[in-house]
């Protein structure tokens, strides 16, 4: 059956999912978006919402739908799982992610599905190298967000200690989505100049914001019970990147076959995004320091891996 390059199946409509739904509409010129879930109930009670801004919006026929509506699909985005509680870390869902992965990953592969996935379940790094596994797509055709919603607080972060706009800074987060995650400092420009030449930060301060960072989600948690505006609006950029085929740079969860000498795993990179999937891994120059952290990254997730 021939690809509809405007369809994109989304599975699991919980917060991250109907979020995704809600700014995938306001960003993207979508033919069909089709949203499945265990829940038919919500999913025909969010199809029957997110209807109403079609009006405002673009002309998408979205409807309730199943595994086998990825036939024609461009993008299956898979949000579906158990997500975080408070005091949980990402890699405490694995097993559970995984047993749920498994249950999606095999049926639409079995519709004849040919697109891209795009995955944000956690932990996002592996459940992305699972999702290339189970279904034996091309690496390129499997995306995570990995470290793009990272990247998006340490800029919220950078701009508010160097009182810059969001936007004047250029600086990626790299790694595992998780607590190894780590700042590239060594490529950060701010105003397109180096960061060095703007303000010295003492590895204290460097520190500080890996942390803040690596904590935050943590902390949206803690305060409201889940996170989802920022994984979804993450998900958006790069399903828009696939739809409209920008040839988008984004720091995701990527799948490294040499790069920082490593192989054989998805983690944080920033990588090229177009009609094809991933265009191209590139291998942002990294300190010493910062090479070593993302070794520590995937030995951490590689020792996961080799569990299941
Ligand atoms: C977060 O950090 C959902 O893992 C995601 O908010």
């Amino acid at each position: 059956m021939k690809i509809n390059q405007r369809k994109v199946l989304l599975v699991g409509d919980g917060a991250v999912g109907s979020s995704f739904a809600f700014s995938l509409l306001q960003n993207c010129q979508v033919d069909e978006l089709v949203i499945t879930d265990l829940k038919k109930d919500h999913v025909n009670g969010d199809v029957a919402d997110l209807e109403d801004i079609i009006p405002l919006e673009s002309n998408t026929k979205i409807s309730a739908g199943e595994y086998s509506d990825a036939q024609d699909a461009a993008i299956v985005v898979i949000t579906a799982g158990v997500p975080r509680k408070p005091g949980e870390s990402r890699l405490d869902l694995v097993q559970k992610n995984y047993q749920i992965l498994k249950s999606i990953v095999e049926p639409i592969v079995a519709s004849g599905f040919q697109g891209c996935f795009v995955v944000s379940s956690n932990p996002v790094d592996i459940l992305t190298t699972l999702t290339q596994k189970l279904s034996g797509f091309p690496k390129n055709k499997v995306i995570g967000t990995g470290t793009s919603l990272d990247t998006a607080r340490l800029k919220v972060a950078l701009a508010q200690k160097l009182n810059v706009a969001v936007n004047d800074i250029n600086s990626y987060v790299l790694g595992e989505h998780g607590d190894s995650s780590f700042v590239n400092f060594e490529e950060t420009t701010v105003l397109g100049r180096p960061l060095a030449e703007l303000i010295t930060l003492a590895e204290t301060d460097k520190e500080e914001l890996e942390q803040q960072v690596r904590s935050k989600g943590g902390y949206i948690i803690q305060n409201k019970g889940a996170t989802f505006y920022g994984v979804a609006r993450c998900l958006a950029q790069i399903c828009q990147a696939i739809l409209d085929n920008q040839n988008l740079v984004v720091p995701i969860s990527a799948p490294l076959n040499g790069e920082y000498g490593l192989y054989d795993m998805y983690l944080g990179s920033p990588a090229i995004i177009n009609n094809e999937g991933i265009a191209q891994v590139i291998a942002t120059p990294l300190s010493q320091d910062e090479l070593k952290k993302m070794k520590i990254s995937a030995t951490q997730l590689a020792a996961i891996l080799e569990q299941i």
